[in-house]
């Protein structure tokens, strides 16, 4: 068989995703231009579209009609985008790269940074919840969907992990800070993409259960990758500020545990997570091989 290659993988399902939005991220009144072209500055800026290929991975275990799911798949990864633009802004992690290019507050300034930023956060919802271009999506689907995003999303979810980071910065942290940030701030939106395979594919509540378990496995362990890679790999390779954890005292897992340990705890839940989906046959193998990558990957 030939080798399966995660870079074209990704690349494919994120190029459906940006075809939706040459298509929907239209100016409408002179007066936003500035904004809707802040807003696409990041979403265009390249990334690695981790969250669409696994919303896409996860729905292929369950039904093949993937341009169902590409509406939800370019929503959440506008979401995730809008994380990345405030997570850089100079009140929280302060980085003038992302993405290989200058963070979105260095180009466009920090309000309009800041507005970009919840106007992509609100058009997730706004793309989730249109008929017109979800037309195939049950509204029962739609609901709870949209209702589990916000969920992994808003203060108990990331921006509660988000918040519990900056709490910790400089501060005392012990493990279960460190975990109770990463789950947060990570591994519940990640663990959502692949629920959300499930549920626009008509999984059973068993089927999300273990997505969403396989998630929270994988998202834990890309935190912790993301973690070890501030220290271990370059800007060039990274396209971020490498070292900005340590300069800011930030709870990592290295910080905590070293590297040694922490990648090892990385693969436990690499192996956890393909334990979890062994009970789907092949229709499951991207999902084994995005959990390979995530610990394998460079950046
Ligand atoms: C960065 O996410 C933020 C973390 C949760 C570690 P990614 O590493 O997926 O960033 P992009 O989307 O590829 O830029
Ligand atoms: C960011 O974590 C997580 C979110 C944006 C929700 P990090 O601060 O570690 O992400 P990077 O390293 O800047 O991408
Ligand atoms: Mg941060
Ligand atoms: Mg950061
Ligand atoms: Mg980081």
């Amino acid at each position: 068989m030939a080798e399966f290659n995660m870079q074209n993988y990704l690349k494919f399902w994120g190029a459906k995703v940006e075809e939706f939005y040459e298509s929907y991220m239209t100016v409408g009144d002179e007066h936003v231009k500035g904004l809707v072209s802040s807003m696409n500055y990041s979403l265009f800026a390249g990334g690695k579209r981790l969250r669409p290929g696994l919303i896409y991975s996860s729905y292929g275990i369950f039904e093949g009609f993937f341009d169902k799911v590409t509406p939800f798949a370019g929503a959440v990864e506008m979401l995730h985008t809008y994380s990345l633009i405030h997570d850089d802004l100079p009140a929280m992690d302060d980085d003038d790269l992302r993405r290989g290019k200058a963070t979105n507050h260095k180009v466009y300034g920090e309000a309009t940074a800041i507005l970009a930023g919840d106007g992509l956060l609100t058009k997730a919802f706004e793309v989730m919840t249109n008929t017109d271009i979800n037309p195939d999506v049950e509204i029962s689907q739609m609901l709870e969907a949209t209702h589990k995003l916000a969920l992994a999303t808003g203060d108990k979810g990331m921006v509660g992990g988000q918040f519990a980071d900056m709490e910790a910065e400089e501060g005392l942290f012990n493990s279960k800070t460190v975990d109770f940030i990463h789950t947060n701030k990570t591994s519940r939106l990640v663990s959502y993409c692949c629920e959300l395979g499930a549920i626009l594919g008509f999984g059973t509540e068993d089927d999300k259960k273990r997505m969403r378990e396989y998630g929270m496995r994988i998202g834990l362990a890309f935190q912790i990758v993301d973690d070890i890679l501030d220290i271990t790999s370059t800007t060039a390779v990274l396209g971020k500020d490498v070292g900005s954890d340590v300069d800011r005292g930030k709870a990592t897992y290295p910080a905590l545990h070293g590297i040694d340990e922490s990648h090892r705890k990385a693969e436990l839940l690499i192996e956890e997570a393909q334990e979890i989906i062994s009970t789907y046959g092949k229709t499951a193998e991207p999902c084994r091989q995005i959990a390979k990558y995530i610990i394998e990957r460079k950046n």
